[in-house]
């Protein structure tokens, strides 16, 4: 009995923390922090979608690509996707925090990965280059970036022509983004939908620069 009150306690907390987490962002967006990134790399079976597995199943990845990983995080993307492109190719884990891009350092280390290459910036800083990279990946960051018109106009300058942008948001994400209003954002930024995956409360958009 006592420990289906500590679960129903535990899960009234991070419902609250949630919460109040989505209302301060509709003031100002506030970074996952790099302490809540455990969080960050559960898998939550109501959202499917938002698994790296069904991500990277609709990236069509092939051996030697270059990738880069937006907003990595912890690494639960960039870690995988590492492992499909192969030595002869590369992925860039870009993120704001330097606390995210050292977890992925500790889990490349641990898997004796050498093709990743990190990146600590923020969108709108120009660390990206141009026409870099065969995929993008963008997965629950959008909502986190103050400026997301610049951040979408940097993404897709850094893409090759033909290269696919992959979005994905979920609900349970406090910066969770509305699919019209990414498609909205993505489609000023000059990017073509390619297809989408998913539902209006977990979905994945791959948009293509022409
Ligand atoms: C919710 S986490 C998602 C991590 C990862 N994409 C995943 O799905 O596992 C969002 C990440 O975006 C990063 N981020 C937030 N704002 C950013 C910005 N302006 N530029 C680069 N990274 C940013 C945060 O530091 C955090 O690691």
């Amino acid at each position: 009995m006592l420990s289906l009150y500590i679960i129903f306690g535990v899960g009234i907390l991070l419902a609250l923390v949630a919460i109040i987490w989505r209302l301060s962002s509709l003031r100002s967006s506030i970074p996952c922090p790099t302490w809540l990134g455990w969080l960050v790399e559960l898998d939550n079976p109501l959202f499917r979608n938002n698994s790296a597995r069904e991500i990277i199943r609709h990236l069509a990845l092939e051996p030697g690509m270059k990738v880069l990983d937006f907003g990595c995080g912890p690494g639960r993307l960039t870690i995988p996707v590492a492992k499909r492109v192969g030595s002869g190719g590369e992925v860039t884990a870009f993120d704001i925090q330097a606390g995210m891009l050292q977890r992925v350092r500790s889990k490349a280390a641990a898997e004796k990965l050498d093709n990743i290459r990190f990146v600590q910036g923020g969108a709108g800083e120009g660390k990206l280059g141009c026409e870099q990279y065969d995929r993008a990946l963008l997965v629950t960051v959008l909502g986190e970036i103050p400026d997301r018109q610049a951040a979408l106009a940097e993404i897709f300058d850094s893409l090759k022509h033909g290269g696919i942008l992959s979005v994905t948001e979920v609900i349970a994400d406090p910066h969770f983004q509305r699919r019209d209003s990414v498609r909205q954002a993505a489609t000023a930024a000059g990017f073509v939908e390619r297809a989408f995956f998913g539902n209006r409360v977990s979905y994945t958009i791959n948009f293509e620069r022409p």
